[in-house]
């Protein structure tokens, strides 16, 4: 069986061959743009290359970039740990062309990659071409169309409409119409029951999307018009883990060598084995195994969990975890901090990091997790108590100042509370939350003399925060 390791290292030879420069991946964390809080596609990096901004070091480019949905147009955290193929990181294997190469290569060079490099089987996969869309007057894309269908058949081609097959990176920004390749994983006799195609953007979780080929051509500009960029370019995005699961022949993307190291040290330090299914201890491993990464990642590329902006997302992130942990694998104890090592030795050739910085970052997390478990049982003590008042009274939300006083009091940030509150069936009382914050906000601005703040009063970053800054690095050539 083909490795995670081989697998990666087949994509980046491939593309090596096809005269493309091999590049590190990105930080995790956007750096100088402010319409992203963290890299959510292996193209944030080139997004100036594609608007004409500036000048690619080759016009051919492929690489593996983690990537992180959390926030913002691209959000899969809810789904993590419940489904088997949603990752808060994850890594997006890539291939770019900068004016150069357009849609003919990248569909061909695309098609005999996994079919004769990764010998996925070509009755398994299906395409979708963009169906083309009057509101943004950018028409059926004949051409893609006409590429595909010598090459799968006109039954194997899906046409997509703008939310599938019109990829944008947020509101604003290079977009244009995309072709998706989807795998069907599904046993024999279940495609004999149903066809995959039947199957595809459908939510299956055995036929799923592996890649994405954009074809760039616009700027979507902040009035909501489209301005045609300056050249055409290919933005490609294929989802590593799923990708290791479709040549792997799992059936989950934690059933591949991705994450079952990760997995094994949690059954040790649970004492429970992994059964793969969806009962909350299994969703519980697969929710750390995939947040750990996360965490272990954003650390190492310069973040740490604070109150504030992409640190906040970093410790809502890591106390998600340590609640799944303790509430159904029993670990009251840090345990996060003990995944790091062989996180980190995992991925020493490929993102080294992670490696040359893990003692600091188990740190990080531990102080973390000392500090969340210290009021952790005392916070689900007492919303235990307040779902069973509400439960009493008949009402079915959190009230917002409710929602409040557990993150001011316990630390628990209104999206755990929120997820707490969901698996007992009610919600939470999202715009009192947010009105009791901005009233604390206002308590302590009145409190505070007003101080004017220059780059040079600015307080120094001190202790764990000034050891995990990191300047912008120029691109890694590897
Ligand atoms: N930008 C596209 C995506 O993220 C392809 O790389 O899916």
């Amino acid at each position: 069986m083909m490795t995670s390791h081989e697998i990666r290292r087949h994509f980046l030879d491939f593309f090596r061959s096809k005269q493309h420069l091999i590049v590190a991946s990105a930080p995790l964390v956007a750096k100088n743009d402010p319409t992203l809080m963290f890299n959510n596609s292996g193209m944030a990096q080139f997004k100036d290359f594609f608007l004409g901004n500036g000048t690619p070091p080759s016009k051919r480019v492929a690489d593996t970039q983690k990537c992180l949905r959390v926030s913002g147009k691209h959000n899969d955290l809810e789904d993590v740990g419940f489904d088997t193929y949603h990752h808060t990181m994850f890594e997006m294997l890539g291939n770019w062309s900068f004016g150069d190469y357009f849609k003919k290569e990248a569909i061909t060079w695309a098609w005999e990659l996994l079919t004769e490099v990764y010998k996925l089987p070509k009755d398994r996969l299906y395409v979708s071409v963009f169906q083309g869309d009057s509101t943004d007057n950018v028409p059926f894309d004949q051409e893609a169309f006409d590429l595909w269908k010598p090459i799968v058949g006109e039954d194997r081609i899906i046409y997509g409409n703008k939310k599938d097959n019109f990829w944008e990176m947020g509101d604003t920004g290079p977009c244009g119409p995309c072709s998706e390749i989807h795998v069907d994983l599904r046993s024999p006799e279940e495609v004999a029951e149903k066809p995959g195609k039947d199957l595809v953007n459908a939510d299956h979780p055995q036929v799923v999307e592996i890649w994405n080929l954009v074809f760039m051509q616009f700027n979507r500009k902040a009035d909501g018009s489209l301005e045609p960029l300056p050249a055409r370019h290919v933005d490609t995005g294929m989802g590593f883990e799923r990708l290791c699961m479709a040549i792997q022949q799992k059936r989950s993307n934690y059933d591949t060598d991705v994450f079952s190291g990760t997995i094994h040290v949690i059954e040790e330090l649970s004492g429970r084995k992994y059964e793969a299914g969806t009962g909350m201890a299994d969703v519980a491993m697969r929710v750390i195994a995939d947040h750990i990464r996360a965490v272990s990642f954003a650390i190492a590329d310069g973040l740490v969990p604070s109150n504030a902006k992409a640190g906040y997302v970093i410790r809502r992130i890591l106390r998600r975890a340590i609640r799944y942990g303790y509430s159904y694998l029993n670990l009251t104890e840090p345990f996060m901090t003990k995944l790091v090592p062989t996180l980190a030795m995992q991925f020493a050739d490929v993102f080294p990091e992670l490696n040359a910085q893990r003692d600091f970052v188990a740190t990080v997390i531990r102080e973390e997790e000392i500090s969340f478990l210290r009021t952790l049982g005392t916070g689900l003590g007492r919303l235990d108590q307040i779902i069973s008042d509400l439960g009493e009274k008949g009402t079915k939300e959190i009230p917002g100042e409710t929602v409040f006083e557990l993150n001011d009091t316990f630390g628990f940030p209104a999206d755990l509370t929120a997820l707490i509150a969901r698996e007992k069936g009610l919600t939470i009382d999202e715009t009192g939350f947010q009105k009791a914050l901005q009233e604390q906000k206002a308590r302590l601005g009145k409190m505070q003399p007003h101080r004017q703040v220059t780059g040079s009063n600015w307080p120094k970053p001190t202790g764990l925060s000034l050891l995990a800054t990191t300047s912008q690095k120029p691109m890694r050539i590897l």
